[in-house]
């Protein structure tokens, strides 16, 4: 079954059907909300908002490890993550989709393994390439069959947040290669790979990073709220094309 993990702007799916909602309990603890499980033409999704249904947690307090072995628990196998981020390359405009190919990790203190020695033993997964290929090239396809352009590849920079970055960090993470950030995409991205899950990311540029373009003089939210109003109206329409990709 495909899992769905909204970020900011889309904590629900308008279309989904036959919607019920269910608490799951793990050994982590809470995941963000309760999920949400429903169908799309049919086919059965469940969706999970990663800040919850109010948007009340944020990016450093998610907890990602139950948030994952929750949807793991109900048979989920390829996980959707929906994600905003800032454009550091300067060909990515507000509104662009991304489906990202890569990670650096700049976050911190967050619970980042469900191996936590003793018991659960040492765990050292491979990570070279940090999302599911296959998940990849079935969002581009989608996209494609949506009518949107996503970008097939960037290397998504995850910072600690959740203040925005200054201008000389957004520097230093360009040299680093980073093509666009976010506060979100680690360690749920490793998590899902300790727990085998096929995961990939959808990004929606929702403004120019610290110091780039339009944010030249600061990053107004108002303007991101703007952009991701519109943009996750997008989401929706490739997420529903994503579902008959894999039913068909
Ligand atoms: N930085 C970090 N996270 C973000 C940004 C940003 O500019 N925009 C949306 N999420």
């Amino acid at each position: 079954m495909l899992g769905v993990i909204g970020g900011s702007g889309l904590s629900g799916l308008a279309n989904l059907e036959g919607v019920r909602r269910e608490i799951v309990r793990t050994p982590y603890g809470e995941p963000s909300c309760a999920l949400t499980f429903g169908t799309i033409r049919g086919r059965e999704v469940v969706f999970l908002a990663r800040h919850g249904y109010g948007h009340t947690i944020p990016p450093h307090q998610v907890n990602y490890r139950a948030n994952l072995w929750a949807l793991r628990s109900q048979q989920v196998n390829d996980v959707v993550a929906i994600a905003s981020v800032g454009a550091i390359r300067d060909d990515l405009m507000p509104g662009a989709l991304v489906v990202p190919h890569q990670i650096l990790d700049y976050t911190h203190g967050r619970e980042s393994t469900f191996a936590t020695g003793a018991d659960r033993g040492v765990l050292h997964i491979d990570f070279t390439d940090p999302y599911c290929q296959k998940l990849r090239r079935r969002i581009l396809e989608a996209a494609a069959e949506a009518g949107h352009h996503a970008a097939d590849g960037a290397t998504y920079a995850a910072t600690q947040g959740p203040r925005l970055e200054t201008a000389a960090e957004i520097d230093r993470l360009e040299r680093d290669g980073a093509d666009v950030v976010g506060m979100t995409g680690m360690p749920e991205a490793a998590l899902a790979r300790e727990l085998e899950l096929c995961y990939a990311a959808l990004a929606v540029v929702v403004n120019a990073a610290a110091g780039r373009g339009a944010s030249t003089g600061g990053i107004r939210m108002e303007e991101i709220n703007a952009i991701s109003k519109l943009a996750m109206a997008y989401v929706r329409s490739i997420l529903e094309r994503l579902v008959e990709i894999d039913g068909d």
